[in-house]
Formats: C-alpha cells, sequence, structure tokens
C-alpha cells in the first residue's frame, strides 16, 4: 500500500526556471524568492519519495490548442523537456512510472473520471519549473520517477474546482491502493493571482492569495465551492491555475502539517508562493 507523503504548491512562472538555468538566483530581483525556498528544498531532500505526482497545465507547448483535454494523463517511460521557443531547458529528460500511470488511470475511470492517455508528451514550464524549484541540482537526473497528470486551464470551459478537488480525492484512493511503491509526493503547480494579457494583465491580488494560502490548509472545501468566475475574478485569468493545487489537496489527509510557505510579489508577472506540507500521520 502506497502512502502520499508530502503535497507541494508551487508557482511554475517560466522565468524562475530561466533564472536558475543561466545563473541568476543570486541577482538582486530574484535572490528574496530563491531565498524563500531553502527550508523547504532542505526538508525535501530529505525526503525523497520512491515516485511524485505532478498535476500541471501545459500551454500550447506540448499540446495543441486545438485539442484541450480537460484532464490528462502521460503513460510513457520517458518526457522530452518541451522546447518552448528558446530551446529545451538545460535539465534532465523526466523519466516516468507507467505502472503507477496505468494504475491511476483504470482507477479513475472506475470512479467517472475520463482521463485523456498521452501516450508520448513533451513537458513544459507547467512541469519543469516546479521539478526545479523542489531540485535545483538534479544532476544526471530528477530525484524520482514522475507521473504527469494534466488539467485544462487555458481554454473555457476549465473544470470546476470542486472537480479537481474530488479528483484529487480519488488519486488518494488510488494511491492507497497501489503495492508498486511505498511513498508518493504530489505537486499542485501554477498560480497564484496573474493575469498575461487583455485589460486586466498585469492583475496580481494579494488578498485573494492570502485567503487561499489560509483555506488550503484547513478549508478545502471553501476552496472548492468557489467557481471558476470567483478564481478568475479574484486571481486573474492565469490564476485559475490554482484550481490545480486542490488536486494535491484532495489527495492529501483532512489534517495535514505545514512545513514550510513563502508568498513573494513579483516573479515576472505572477504573485508567486510555495507551501509545502507533511501528510504523514502525526506519529511517524
Ligand atoms: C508567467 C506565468 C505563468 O503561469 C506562465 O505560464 C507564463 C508566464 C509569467 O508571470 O511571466
Ligand atoms: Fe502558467
Amino acid at each position: 500500500m502506497a502512502e502520499v507523503i508530502w503535497g507541494l504548491a508551487t508557482s511554475h512562472v517560466p522565468s524562475i526556471g530561466a533564472a536558475m538555468d543561466r545563473g541568476k538566483t543570486q541577482e538582486p530581483y530574484w535572490k528574496p524568492l530563491f531565498d524563500g525556498y531553502r527550508p523547504a528544498r532542505e526538508w525535501l531532500a530529505r525526503h525523497t519519495p520512491d515516485v511524485a505526482i505532478v498535476i500541471y497545465n501545459d500551454h500550447a507547448n506540448g499540446v495543441d490548442l486545438d485539442i484541450v483535454p480537460t484532464f490528462g494523463i502521460g503513460t510513457a517511460d520517458r518526457y522530452q523537456v518541451a522546447d518552448e521557443g528558446f530551446g529545451r531547458r538545460p535539465v534532465p529528460e523526466v523519466v516516468g512510472c507507467p505502472e503507477l500511470s496505468l494504475h491511476l488511470l483504470d482507477r479513475l475511470m472506475d470512479e467517472g473520471f475520463d482521463l485523456t492517455v498521452f501516450q508520448e508528451l513533451d513537458v513544459d514550464h507547467g512541469l519543469t519549473v516546479p521539478l526545479s524549484i523542489w531540485t535545483p541540482q538534479p544532476g544526471e537526473s530528477w530525484p524520482c520517477p514522475v507521473v504527469p497528470l494534466l488539467v485544462n486551464v487555458v481554454m473555457y470551459p476549465q473544470p470546476t474546482a470542486a472537480r479537481c478537488f474530488a479528483l484529487g480525492q480519488a488519486i488518494g484512493r488510488a494511491i492507497a491502493g497501489y503495492d508498486g511503491v511505498r511513498t508518493v509526493g504530489i505537486l499542485g503547480t501554477g498560480g497564484m493571482s496573474h493575469q498575461l494579457a487583455g485589460a486586466r494583465a498585469g492583475f496580481i491580488n494579494p488578498q485573494f492569495d492570502r485567503m487561499f494560502l489560509d483555506a488550503i490548509e484547513d478549508e478545502p472545501e471553501k476552496l472548492a465551492a468557489l467557481t471558476r468566475e470567483d478564481y478568475i475574478r479574484g486571481a486573474g485569468s492565469e490564476g485559475i491555475e490554482l484550481i490545480m493545487w486542490l488536486v494535491m489537496r484532495g489527495a492529501m489527509r483532512e489534517r495535514v502539517r505545514r512545513v514550510h510557505s513563502t508568498y513573494h510579489v513579483p516573479a515576472s508577472n505572477t504573485a508567486a508562493a510555495l507551501a509545502l506540507y507533511d501528510n504523514r500521520p502525526v506519529a511517524a
């Protein structure tokens, strides 16, 4: 029986990855953001899981916009890093865990979540930047195999927050019924408030973000009850990425222990946050 040992929520701003790839993390603009990551990175380095599930969205890099599945799962042995127009990031390819992917696919289908299957997939900043935030110096390979789970947050109508939370709960049950590994880390990615285009381009809303950061810990149901319009109004048209944090949260226990959280404005156009939760029972 496998167990989710931690959940990591983090923004996926592409220029965070670029700052790391280009050695700029100690520059005045970036240093406060990266300093904020340090306690989480130290804890994570001591708690490497057997496998990680990354809840993320593609940004029309690995998947064309003419077909946008609401929910999808990668089932490949390995995933190439996408070329987003500047060449591939100089980070390792992502090793998959097809056996866990297929187990999740079976169980989630049985629970009514009809996932689209990606037998091949290039992974963009939505997945690789969170991996870099977790593991700044991966060397030849990331710390463990990864299952990519995709959520549409780029095309209307995005799935509801309630549906995302329910998906996470079903993932939690599926993991509890899996014998192939012992420990699982789950990442919820994207957010916090930001809007990249349109009349409100540059929109950031610390008040909404603070409310969300508080509630994701102890009152996720409150966040699951918000409509997609609530997310877009409160967090911006790209801030709706936050619904992916609810998938992560749904896969965890009712009570979790916050290891670390940090909030920094701005990283590029985004209010960037990281929140790390220990999901093991208190006695562990
Ligand atoms: C930015 C944020 C995103 O979530 C994204 O996908 C692309 C860019 C930004 O703030 O620049
Ligand atoms: Fe994004």
